[in-house]
């Protein structure tokens, strides 16, 4: 009865549910049958004409007495026990727990992977955590600006993010997959939209997106302006700047470069690179006239140099003109692939071919089958004839998507038109999926 709580992931999640669920029955067989009877008596004696019922007079029970105050004690000191015992168990963190920071700021996650094993790679995500399965995951808590607190309902963990105070959460994944992550302590506007995703990955797979530092290099090859469009988001200023003109909470980005501003101090200024660079570093410095103060969280120390020049070239454009051309896909140049190995090479066509939207590479199921182990595999098809997975069926797969479909699937995968050598380089990197 009453089990409605989500899947569980982590190795504590059994115990922390048997103990919420022990309450939960207790409560309820007793709201039942103290309310339950209190109702049969209200209704099996209640005041009839006519008749006079003389109420007896009872003087105490003793063994009633004894009843009532040892058993409740009973149960209390047994759910008192499981109580404290799992506790620990959540909050005793095992010496080789991977640790991974996480910084709460209005109005998102961020995420450093700080473990000493990894933490040369410097990796940092927004709004995803990524973190391998079977092994205890440290997160330590901290928040920039307010009180957040994150919890991850399937982990069975939450705890507050404050502001100068380090706290943690502890848990062991024992299930790969994707699973919420929220804010749940009331932080402002965008409290409700503080959502991030745990990615739990099979050790291989983590190990290589921990080494995977194409997403670096991507942002080393991007313009300033395209940079600062990714800061745009990626950095939650979406949240409170507009792009088109409107006002949301602070002022809008349109036309915002150049223009001369109206500061609360009865000031004029014009928005120039100085101008905003103060603004983002040190947003109560020179407030425009008509946005409150201190609402803007300030990022002294969180954005690099030529993260905050990106971030005015990105402003700059803001013009309302005819908005520039998408931001290409971020293929790396002739010669970076010449020097890569035809494994490197199938990765990248992997990602820049849109392979990636529907074939997974932890064995999960998407549009299409995984890429894990498939090769050499054998595969029933939705003919009913058996193919084994070998090069050729990979360049046929490619070339004609829907000649030879693997049962369970849709035909739904596009004509590519790969070149031999990309098919080739993908085949590779297949391959290497074991
Ligand atoms: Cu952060 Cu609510």
């Amino acid at each position: 009865m009453f089990r409605f709580l989500p899947e569980q992931a982590s190795e504590v999640a059994p115990k922390v549910d048997w103990v919420h669920h022990l309450i939960t029955d207790i409560s309820v067989f007793f709201t039942v049958a103290i309310v339950g009877s209190m109702l049969y008596f209200a209704i099996r004696y209640r005041r009839r004409d006519g008749e006079d019922h003389e109420t007896p007079q009872i003087h105490g029970s003793i063994l009633l007495e004894v009843a009532w105050t040892v058993i409740p004690t009973l149960i209390v000191i047994y759910v008192g026990y499981y109580g404290i015992k799992y506790w620990r168990d959540l909050r005793e963190v095992p010496e080789n727990a991977f640790v991974v920071n996480a910084t709460g700021q209005k109005w998102f996650w961020q995420f450093d992977y700080t473990d000493p094993s990894v933490a040369e790679h410097g990796k940092r995500t927004i709004g995803e955590l990524y973190v391998p399965v079977g092994r205890p995951i440290k997160i330590v808590l901290q928040s920039t600006d307010v009180l957040h607190s994150l919890f991850i309902p399937a982990m069975r963990v939450k705890s507050d993010a404050v502001p100068g105070l380090y706290t943690y959460v502890s848990f062991t994944p024992v299930r790969t997959g994707e699973f919420p992550v929220f804010c749940t302590e009331y932080c402002g506007k965008d409290h409700s939209a503080m959502l991030a995703k745990l990615h739990v990955l099979p050790e291989g797979e983590f190990n290589r997106w921990i080494a995977d530092d194409s997403d670096r290099l991507a942002r080393l090859k991007m313009s300033p302006a395209q940079l600062g469009k990714r800061l745009y988001s990626e950095r939650a200023c979406n949240s409170c700047h507009s792009l088109d003109g409107s006002r949301v909470v602070g002022p809008t980005f349109l036309n915002l470069y150049g223009s001369t501003r109206s500061l609360a101090s009865g000031e004029q200024i014009v928005a120039d690179d100085n101008y905003i660079r103060e603004s983002i570093l040190n947003p109560n410095a020179k407030l425009v006239q008509g946005f409150p103060a201190n609402m803007m969280p300030a990022f002294e120390g969180q954005l690099a140099d030529e993260e905050i020049t990106a971030l005015i070239a990105f402003i700059r454009g803001v013009t309302g003109e005819a908005q520039a051309a998408p931001e290409p896909a971020a293929a790396p140049a002739a010669a970076d692939l010449a020097a890569m190995s035809p494994e490197e090479r199938g990765r990248v066509v992997y990602n820049t071919k849109l392979c990636v939207g529907c074939h997974s590479l932890d064995g999960s199921k998407l549009i299409g089958p995984s890429f894990k182990g498939v090769f050499g595999s054998v595969h029933q098809m939705a003919d009913g004839s058996e193919v084994t997975v070998d090069e050729a069926y990979i360049a046929e797969s490619i070339s004609q998507p829907n000649a030879k479909v693997v049962a369970g699937y849709p035909p739904a995968m596009p004509q590519l038109n790969l070149s031999e050598q990309e098919i080739a380089d993908v085949t590779e990197f297949i391959k290497s999926l074991k």
